[in-house]
């Protein structure tokens, strides 16, 4: 039977089954042990928002793929694209050669980039690659070298994005010496203001001490190439920042000349309801790096620039796979869909699905808060709603029990489960999944 035909999700072999085992034992032998793998599930193929495992159950997934991907698992039209460009051509090299769908796709991301500015498009095969390339871009125009990142960031795990990176200590530990210059200060993050302090009493401290503090004391701001930001905090626990947020950090980077570098890597391509979810707080970037859901599961990465700011060099930065032909269309076909439907689908599911959330909260304490846009949505998980002691232990705990029930999703921040299901992603799908977990919360408590 298609998986599409059945019921899902439908667990009739407790995993891993044996076909599962297999496999995960030859794996864990040969596969680098730094992976995270969270629970043994060990996936034959997917379809949409269903994962099938290698002993045939069937799952709802509210991962795709960390967020890759947007038009859920195979996409027919996604899939269509790709095959139709792997009997063309395969590869060529987009920083040496040109070719139509580099040229079409640098066209398309540089038309649907935040604001008017002209945009550039530098293609990169992944997430860090991206924030890599925004880095060295920052320092050639600026000529200045500091960058400013957030606590609980994740820019990636490369040596300069990993520099920016403030999300997990064991992300960290003895890769020392990092990129040198790099600051990290507190991220608008009301549930746990870094400043202790509340909003809007705060007066948006988490912007303010910048100029009141940092700029006079440590870091002159003129040496400041850029602050490097997500909009909503991804790894970090999807966190949404306030209202007035990117906009007053985005004027103070201006009155000090330094860029500003919106990391949608997670956020972007309609997750949020935008297509980048900078757009929500009106704010134009000057370099945007985009990856994960850009080409719906082929690895692609790619930073755009306003085109005044994108002044290096013949040779400055290049990649021989970045850009590849077959990833470019499937990305081409990605931002069609999410054009057409996902992006409506992500704001009206999305908004069904944080208010069942809601529901939720109101019958368990251990949900402290419930936040995000669109698709990307968390709850924080707390062993007391007045202390807002993060409940670690509780929330893996949860996960792995609504896995058990044939429900994927996974851990963000300290204590927080994200929701990022594929934006193909159904009403009765959220519903589901709202069930499932109110069943494994209850069963836990
Ligand atoms: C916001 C953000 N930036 C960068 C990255 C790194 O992307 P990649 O894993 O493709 O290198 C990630 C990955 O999770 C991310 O969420």
């Amino acid at each position: 039977m298609s998986i599409n035909a059945q019921r899902v999700p439908n667990i009739h072999t407790p995993p891993p089954g044996p076909v599962a085992r297999a496999l995960i034992e030859t794996d864990e032998r040969y596969v680098s042990p730094s992976y995270t793998r969270f629970y043994p599930l060990a996936v034959k193929s997917g379809l949409g928002t269903t994962l099938e495992d290698m002993d045939g159950n069937l799952y709802l997934d509210f991962t795709a793929g960390i967020a890759v991907c947007a038009t859920g698992h195979c996409h027919p039209r996604v899939v269509a694209a790709i095959q139709r460009q792997a009997e063309k051509l395969l590869h060529i090299c987009g920083a040496d050669f040109y070719y139509p769908p580099l040229r079409d796709l640098a066209q398309k991301l540089a038309e649907i980039a935040p604001g008017p500015t002209p945009k550039r498009v530098l293609f990169t095969n992944s997430g860090a690659e991206a924030i890599e390339a925004a880095i060295k871009l920052a320092r050639y125009h600026t000529r200045r070298q500091h960058i400013i990142a957030f606590y609980g960031a994740f820019h990636g795990r490369t040596m300069g994005a990993l520099s920016l990176t403030a999300s997990k200590v064991n992300q960290r530990r003895r890769f020392e010496p990092l990129m040198p210059e790099v600051t990290h200060v507190g991220y608008g993050s009301c549930y746990r203001c870094p400043y202790n302090l509340s909003y809007p009493s705060c007066a948006l401290e988490c912007v303010t001490h910048l100029e009141k503090k940092l700029f006079k004391t440590t870091l002159p701001p003129e040496e400041v190439a850029a602050i490097i930001v997500e909009p909503i905090q991804g790894e970090g626990g999807y966190i949404v920042p306030p209202p007035e947020y990117h906009r007053e950090l985005k004027a103070l980077a201006e009155r000090h000349g330094i860029l500003y570098v919106a990391d949608e890597v997670q956020s972007g391509i309609g997750r949020t309801g935008k297509m980048f979810a900078i757009e929500h707080w009106g704010i134009e970037p000057d370099i945007v790096c985009t990856a994960k859901g850009l080409a719906s599961g082929l690895p692609l990465g790619a930073m755009i620039a306003k085109a005044d700011v994108m002044d290096w060099a013949q040779g400055a930065h290049a990649s021989t796979f970045g850009g590849n032909p077959v990833s470019c269309v499937a990305a081409l076909e990605t931002i069609a869909l999410v054009e057409e439907s996902l992006m409506q689908n992500a704001t009206d599911v999305g908004g069904y699905l944080i208010g069942r959330l809601r529901d939720l909260q109101a019958r368990h304490p251990l949900i402290g808060d419930v936040r995000g846009l669109g698709l990307m949505i968390g709850i924080d998980l707390v062993k007391d709603r007045h202390t807002r002691e993060p409940a670690s232990v509780e929330r893996d705990a949860i996960l792995q029990e609504c896995f058990k029930r044939g429900l994927v999703l996974l851990g963000c921040g300290e204590s927080s489960i994200r929701f990022s299901p594929a934006l193909v992603v159904t009403r009765e799908e959220a519903e589901t999944a709202v069930q499932i977990l109110d069943a494994a919360m209850t069963e836990r408590h």
